[in-house]
């Protein structure tokens, strides 16, 4: 471990590179890119058509086009989803909707289970809201791969009691996110239309052992190195780090297995965070994902393979519960008040405009207004809660103590990150600069961006202090952004 602590303590400033894994083709704009953003109707119970529509407006005006329904077993949920329909054809604007059965919750286990599922298909097939793709009314899952609706297998199960039953205006476009291996798509050929590939959206097999073996691979390559050059350790774990986490291995997984069936659709994800801390006697999940400069990172992979991705989708607009949102705190939190308070993840979804901007259309837009955004945990990874039962989340240990920075600038400027303890400045480029600077217990941030030392955006997240003793673990983002004409 001492190797990642001097990662941390003796180069402050990491000012990343995104490894270009594919080229990207020409593309001639003849196939449309799509983005949507998985909404939990679950936390949606208050909602009435008029928070629909706000909620349209704002996922609307970041380039996002539908929303993926995540529909349960509520019996009010069907009414919630009816809202969602009724807003987005009242919005006037081209927001779409489609279903995204989660298959953790609804029944399948017999063929009558799947009638269900067949009704919201045949409710919206019509309706001016309903997301279509092929002609074809769009449709997805949350997992599903067990379930066999009274047959022999789940991929009997699915092409017979769903995707074969629906004809006509009815037919569906079917892409679920199985969570089995690519290897076996070829078994639900006549089920599927393409796979949605949740787990994509975070390097999800870096749990703490994995990460412990990255930091030692890094020294031991340092190592050798020492005599010969000076190839700092930092650069090397930030380096293997961020391999991790632009890595496009699982989508390339998906891609060649789905090619190889004829062409069907891909659909890939992208998120900003994770994390989620709930009691063995609550919903009995405690742990996290490696976020830390995901969002920018993965995003940036994604537009450089877009020629082979038609849709992303961003999870999420509402999962308070896993923190991974980018809408709005509003609706019906499921026991997320401790983490979730207070942490609003606006600025992920103002970042989320420029790339989906160069995501639609192959090039990354002129930045038309210099931004800073900020984000950082509330606590350090080594913190011991003073006061919390549940205990501390699974892979703590792979995220880094230290504020994560994005800036979008106009033109060449200066950017001067801040701690209690550290100033750092450097000078970025035109367009998106990725920076990083190490938090200590009690450290505060900011960042100012200049040109010709005159102070163009001045970001000061009110009331963030790093802590070093928390009561409660926290390890959702705090996340803040500023602009050149509106600072905040
Ligand atoms: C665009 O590319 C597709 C396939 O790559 C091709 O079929 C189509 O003809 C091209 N369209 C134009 C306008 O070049
Ligand atoms: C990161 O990926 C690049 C490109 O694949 C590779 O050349 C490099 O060795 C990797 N770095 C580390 C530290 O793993
Ligand atoms: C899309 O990219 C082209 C250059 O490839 C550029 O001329 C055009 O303005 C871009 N459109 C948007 C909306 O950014
Ligand atoms: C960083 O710069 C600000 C503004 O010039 C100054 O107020 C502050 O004392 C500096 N902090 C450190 C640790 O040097
Ligand atoms: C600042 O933090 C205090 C204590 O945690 C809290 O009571 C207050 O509401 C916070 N203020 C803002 C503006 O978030
Ligand atoms: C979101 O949080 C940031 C940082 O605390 C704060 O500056 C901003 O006002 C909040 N925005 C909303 C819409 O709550």
């Amino acid at each position: 471990m001492w190797l990642y602590v001097l990662f941390l303590t003796v180069f402050p400033v990491i000012v990343s590179s995104v490894p270009v894994h594919l080229e990207a083709r020409v593309d001639n704009g003849t196939e449309p890119k799509y983005v949507f953003a998985h909404h939990m109707v679950g936390n949606t119970y208050p909602y009435t058509v008029d928070d629909w529509k706000e909620d349209i407006a704002l996922a609307s005006a970041h380039g996002i086009d539908a929303f993926a329904l995540n529909i349960g077993s509520d019996s009010w949920q069907p009414n919630q989803v009816k809202n969602a329909y009724t807003a987005a054809e009242q919005s006037g604007s081209n927001f779409k909707m489609f279903i995204s059965f989660d298959m953790t919750i609804l029944p399948c286990a017999s063929s009558g289970d799947a009638a269900q599922l067949r009704n919201y298909i045949t409710t919206y097939a019509n309706h001016a809201a309903q997301f279509k793709y092929d002609n074809k009314v769009f449709a997805s899952t949350f997992a599903g791969d067990t379930c066999t609706f009274g047959q022999a297998n789940a991929a009997q199960g699915w092409q017979s009691q769903f995707t074969s039953q629906l004809t006509g205006a009815n037919a569906v476009f079917f892409v679920p996110s199985f969570f089995v291996d690519p290897e076996q798509f070829g078994d639900y050929a006549n089920a599927i239309d393409g796979m949605f590939n949740w787990n994509a959206a975070w390097p999800i097999s870096v749990t703490t052992g994995v990460f412990n073996e990255i930091v030692m691979q890094a020294g031991a390559a340092v190592g050798k190195l020492l005599s010969s050059s000076s190839s700092p350790l930092t650069t090397q774990i930030s380096e293997a780090v961020q391999n991790v986490t632009s890595s496009l291995d699982s989508d390339h997984q998906y891609i060649d297995a789905l090619n190889k069936m004829g062409n069907k659709l891909y659909m890939s994800s992208v998120s900003p965070w994770f994390f989620t801390h709930y009691s063995a006697q609550s919903f009995d999940k405690n742990f996290l994902y490696l976020s830390d400069q995901l969002y920018p990172s993965r995003w940036q992979s994604i537009i450089s393979a877009r020629d082979q991705i038609p849709m992303v989708e961003v999870l999420t607009w509402n999962d308070y519960g896993e923190s991974s949102y980018v809408g709005p705190i509003k609706g019906a939190q499921p026991n997320s008040q401790q983490w979730v308070d207070g942490f609003n993840h606006t600025a992920f979804l103002d970042l989320t405009q420029y790339f989906v901007t160069a995501y639609k259309n192959g090039s990354y837009p002129p930045v038309q207004e210099d931004k800073l955004y900020l984000w950082a945990r509330p606590h350090t990874k080594d913190a011991q809660a003073t006061s919390d039962s549940i205990g501390k989340p699974e892979n703590a240990d792979v995220l880094e103590d230290a504020l994560f920075a994005v800036v979008l600038a106009t033109s060449p400027a200066e950017v001067t990150l801040s701690t209690k303890s550290i100033n750092k400045t450097v000078s970025v480029k035109e367009g998106l600069t990725q920076l990083s600077l190490p938090l200590e217990a009690g450290d505060t941030m900011s960042a100012s961006l200049s040109r010709d030392n005159q102070i163009v955006v001045q970001l000061v997240p009110n009331n963030f202090t790093f802590e070093g003793s928390p009561q409660t673990y926290n390890f959702n983002a705090f996340a803040s952004f500023a602009s050149g004409t509106n600072p905040n």
